[in-house]
């Protein structure tokens, strides 16, 4: 599913991209993107949000 329309970035690539990212900003630099109109950053930074919040154990199992 589409996260971001600007870029045509879907969650799956976004949520990868998070995953140890320290902002939002980090998260598009390693999409090789740059946010546009705005709609998707709240979406963005709560996928760092999870991806911190995610223990070893359910790294392990999401693999
Ligand atoms: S939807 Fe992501 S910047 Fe517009």
């Amino acid at each position: 599913m589409y996260v971001c329309i600007c870029n045509a970035l879907k969650d799956r690539q976004l949520s990868a991209a998070a995953d140890g990212a320290k902002s939002v900003g980090e998260v598009f630099r390693r999409c090789e993107a740059r946010p546009q109109c705005g709609k998707c950053l709240p979406d963005v930074a709560k996928m760092i949000e999870d991806a911190r919040a995610q223990t070893p154990a359910m790294r392990l199992a999401a693999q």
